[in-house]
């Protein structure tokens, strides 16, 4: 009998990527996608913990879940509640007894056994009014020593234009400000093989550009197919070369610590990845950054930027800040917006800092009052997006090869990406999905661009490379 599963995801791509495996492991059980948790035989809540109010969010969340569940009851139907993800791997048992209604509570490195757990939730239920036995809910919240990567099914052949792909995991870096080395555990990063394998089986289930996802992904280092170990920049050029049909590829997060020279090569040489960077910095002040464990200081960030810009002129940059860590002055929050102001953003993340229980920055004794952090996240923010729109602005009347990837708001029209991942519009026939297509950028709308096709014989004679590198500067 079809059975339906909904998992609403929180937070990072990677829980993206986790939600997408987790469907994966129980389509085999008959779990089809159910498009409400109102038509669920299966809800799971891929939970985030990076930043605030996550566990209440969660909580909350619950609380609908267990009234949704009532009325499928009074139907007649029934519904399994999991909690996935970096709280339930936070809080644990803390849920089950919180939210009785809870079946399944499970962290990021055992979804393989998914299964299992379904069919003890289920045996669980008692017999006489199909409700669960208090205290049967079933947690696995294990680091296994084996790795979830090597139970995983291939992916779905539905794929979309723009994939996923986790090739690394976990952080060992210890930032004082996060929880990620707590909830997603020790850095692993997954053998070469494996990943070339689930590469070609993304691009012949129709992907075209693919992500490669790790918490901190250019710590990369794994087995390589003839034994040794590569690194990120080696495994970048090895795709391109060995995945045919593979159009574009990314990375994401990185950590400026683990920017290698043989990363910043390929760059350079590699057609095939985006020049698009996500490189969190997080703070442009050195005290701040000795207090957040960051492990560089402020002018390795600004070199390392250099060599990238070296390496591709066209490269543009996105990263994350965080202002009011504990023991943040003016002073150290003046060197961030200097930061910003001298190597310009293509967009960014920006956050008030929030204490996280069981890091050393919670334990800080200097914590910023919450007004300060109010104010100067309003004005890194007008910063940040003052130079966000100038970006986008900058693009209009240029040429920008789009990768189209879906229908857009019209008839007639298909939505893509430009290098820069921004969304852009255009006329074009649902056939050239997939495909990537020179669009001359007409006008920035408050989430997308829109262009115009360039007819083959007018473009422009210089390469795109050139045309972006002006846009860039
Ligand atoms: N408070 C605020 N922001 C945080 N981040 C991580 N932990 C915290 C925290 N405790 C931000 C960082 C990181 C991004 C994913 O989330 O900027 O790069
Ligand atoms: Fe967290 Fe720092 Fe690791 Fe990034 S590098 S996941 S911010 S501990």
């Amino acid at each position: 009998m079809a059975k339906k599963l909904y998992i609403k995801t929180y937070g990072c791509q990677m829980n993206v990527y986790d939600s997408a495996r987790m469907a994966d492991v129980l389509a085999p059980l008959g779990y089809g996608t159910a498009e409400t948790p109102a038509d669920a035989d299966m809800v799971i809540l891929n939970t985030c913990h990076i930043r605030e109010k996550a566990s209440e969010k969660v909580f909350s969340e619950l609380g609908r879940l267990r009234r949704t569940r009532a009325e499928r009851r009074e139907a007649g139907a029934d519904m399994i509640i999991a909690v996935a993800g970096c709280v339930a791997q936070a809080e644990g048992a803390e849920i089950l007894r919180r939210a009785p209604e809870v079946d399944i509570v499970l962290g990021p490195q055992t979804y393989h056994r998914l299964p299992e757990m379904v069919a003890r939730a289920t045996r669980a239920r008692s017999l006489k009014d199909g409700k669960k036995r208090r205290g049967a809910g079933v947690l696995d919240t294990d680091f296994p020593p084996e790795s979830k990567f090597d139970h995983l099914p291939a992916p779905a052949p539905d794929q979309a234009v723009s994939a996923f792909l986790a090739i690394q995991e976990g952080c060992d870096k210890f930032c004082t400000f996060c929880v990620v080395p707590y909830t997603r555990g020790a850095e692993f990063s997954r053998p070469v093989t494996q990943i070339v394998d689930e590469a070609r089986a993304l691009v012949a289930a129709g992907a075209r550009e693919i992500t490669l996802l790790g918490q901190n992904v250019n710590a990369y280092h794994g087995e390589a197919p003839n034994g040794g170990e590569w690194d990120l920049g080696r495994l970048v050029r090895h795709l391109a070369d060995a995945v045919d049909g593979l159009l574009r590829i990314r990375y994401t997060t990185s950590h400026p610590r683990d920017m290698d020279d043989d990363l910043i090569a390929a760059h350079a040489g590699v057609p095939q990845l985006m020049p698009f960077l996500h490189l969190p910095v997080q703070s442009g002040s050195d005290r701040v950054l000795e207090a957040m464990n960051r492990q560089h200081e402020a002018r390795r960030y600004y070199e390392i930027i250099e060599r990238l810009r070296a390496a591709r002129p066209d490269l543009a940059l996105s990263s994350d800040f965080i202002v009011g860590f504990p023991g943040e002055s003016e002073a150290d929050f003046a060197a961030t917006l200097k930061l910003v102001e001298e190597i310009g953003f293509a967009q960014a993340f920006s956050f008030k800092y929030s204490i996280r229980p069981g890091t050393p920055g919670a334990a800080m004794e200097n914590q910023v009052p919450e007004d300060v952090k109010d104010e100067r996240l309003q004005r890194l923010q007008a910063v940040l997006n003052a130079q966000q729109v100038a970006f986008n602005r900058a693009m209009v009347g240029r040429v920008l090869p789009v990768l189209l990837e879906k229908p857009g708001r019209h008839e007639g029209q298909l939505v893509g990406r430009s290098p820069y991942l921004q969304a852009v519009h255009a006329p074009a026939d649902q056939s050239e999905i997939g495909t990537v297509v020179d669009l001359r950028i007409e006008d920035i709308g408050h989430f997308s661009l829109s262009g115009s096709r360039v007819p083959s014989e007018h473009k422009p004679n210089r390469s795109n490379r050139e045309t972006l590198q002006e846009a860039v500067a």
